[in-house]
């Protein structure tokens, strides 16, 4: 068995936790979601769903690492003894395999946007028909958009390569805190711009009557995937956490990040749209079109497009370290590789699955099977498949199969005072994790089949 590494310290984990769990999800899908499906309304579901579905499995995942320290599969194998569970372990280094091989793509559109910004192209924006050509062009041609992916995917393996403290801790103690500038910089840019306040309406407004059963649904989703749950990544990051580090308080801090950073994009989008008179519904679009439009128009508009995009580049790059890092610690630790053979080795062949990924978008738009592309196969097969699957079994497991006493038996390492002076709180973690959170994942999973 190979020396495994340790992050430097509970703060170095938590944030490249908080990097992983921050990406294209809170800047780019989270805002969109929330304006289309009730606002404060959507947001109020979506913090429900966190509560009861998303910390609780979040401290499964972290602790099933921390208390095996080994990837998901070696976690599974150690703790079942199981060849069924051990598989589901495997299942999400398939995940990370697959999710990470069409993150890249659209990371690598937000790399490539960052040139865009710098080259002055906004400025001819006049209408959103010309944003959306522009975008159409770029996407259509293979070259820009193979090679971006090509160019975010290097990044991401330098930083793996360079190993877990490092790489991945020494990167994010540098990526997470300019990203919460730039973002606190295009806060306060939106909120300084006449009509902000509309977007911020739009965002914070409960409108009730959109909450449906579906939106529900949509809010549990996006729990999972922006809390990098249900395929390993927390369990892999929580396998290098030293076993004095308070868990219950590392998660509840990654969790309020995570909720707060998505919330700060919110505000920093639509008080942007608002103010400069464009549509909010611009679903996916949001980030590649519309908002480039409006900072053709913003005051400062060249300077705030810049950061922004460097604002998502980042934001995808520490999350798509850690999807890496899930199928990197697979080999090394159970198969004995050295990480830079794991990381050369896996790293293309995910960086090669990626590129039919990219050819959805030109030549290979019409290649499709079950009647998607390649790219939107991908992301249903992770996100509404594996996914589930895996946050569901990780709680099943957790709460049936390792069971209560053994699991609060580590759970108390590192958080002994906490947990005695409020056994209450290790109690409720079990009932959530025993009975609510499987019970709505199932049914978020039946959705996503089409099945209800
Ligand atoms: N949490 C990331 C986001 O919100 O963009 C996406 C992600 C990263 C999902 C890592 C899963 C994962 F393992």
């Amino acid at each position: 068995m190979n020396n495994r590494e340790n992050w430097g310290s509970k703060f170095g984990f938590i944030l490249a936790a908080t990097g992983s769990a921050i990406g294209l999800g809170n800047i780019w899908k989270f805002p969109y979601i929330a304006g289309e499906n009730g606002g404060a309304a959507f947001v109020f579901v979506y913090l429900f769903c966190i509560a009861l579905v998303g910390l609780p499995v979040l401290m499964a995942e972290v602790l099933m690492g921390r208390t095996t320290q080994r990837n998901p599969v070696g976690a599974f194998k150690i703790l079942s003894g199981s060849p069924v569970w051990t598989a589901i372990g495997g299942l999400g280094v398939l995940a990370g395999f697959v999710v990470l091989s069409f993150y890249s793509v659209i990371a690598g559109w937000s790399l490539g946007y960052v040139f865009e910004a710098i080259s002055g192209a906004f400025s001819d924006f006049t209408t959103a028909s010309v944003a959306e050509e522009h975008f159409n062009s770029l996407v259509s041609d293979v070259t820009w958009n193979v090679g971006w992916h090509v160019i975010f995917f290097g990044f991401t393996m330098a930083f793996v390569y360079l190993g877990v403290k490092g790489g991945i801790e020494r990167g994010s103690k540098i990526m997470m805190p300019v990203l919460f500038i730039i973002l606190l910089m295009l806060v306060a840019r939106g909120l300084t711009l006449e009509g902000a306040e509309k977007g911020i309406a739009f965002l914070l407004n409960p409108d009730w009557s959109k909450i449906s059963g579906e939106s529900v649904l949509i809010a549990l989703g996006h729990a999972f995937f922006t809390l990098s749950l249900g395929m390993g990544a927390m369990m892999t990051y929580g396998s290098y956490l030293n076993k004095d580090d308070n868990i219950l308080s590392a998660t509840s801090l990654i969790v309020f990040l995570d909720t707060f950073i998505a919330l700060l994009a919110g505000v920093a989008i639509f008080s942007s749209v608002f103010a400069m008179g464009q549509d909010p519904a611009g679903g996916p679009g949001l980030i590649f079109q519309t908002l480039p439009l409006v900072f053709s128009t913003m005051p400062g508009g060249f300077i705030f497009s810049i950061l922004f995009f460097v604002l998502l580049s980042l934001a995808a790059l520490t999350s798509a370290i850690s999807l890496l890092e899930v199928v990197v610690a697979y080999f090394v630790d159970e198969k004995n590789w050295p990480r830079h053979k794991a990381v050369i080795v896996f790293g293309l062949v995910t960086l090669l699955l990626g590129i039919p990924s990219a050819l959805s978008f030109n030549v290979m738009a019409e290649v499709k099977l079950f009647g998607k592309n390649f790219f939107d196969l991908a992301d249903f097969f992770s996100s509404n498949i594996l996914l589930p699957l895996g946050g569901f079994c990780i709680a099943v497991f957790v709460a049936w199969v390792w069971g209560f006493d053994k699991a609060v038996i580590h759970l108390k390492e590192g958080s002994a005072g906490l947990l005695d002076r409020n056994p209450w709180l290790a109690d409720l973690w079990w009932v959530f994790l025993k009975f609510i959170s499987p019970v709505l994942i199932f049914i978020v999973f039946l959705y996503s089949l089409g099945l209800i």
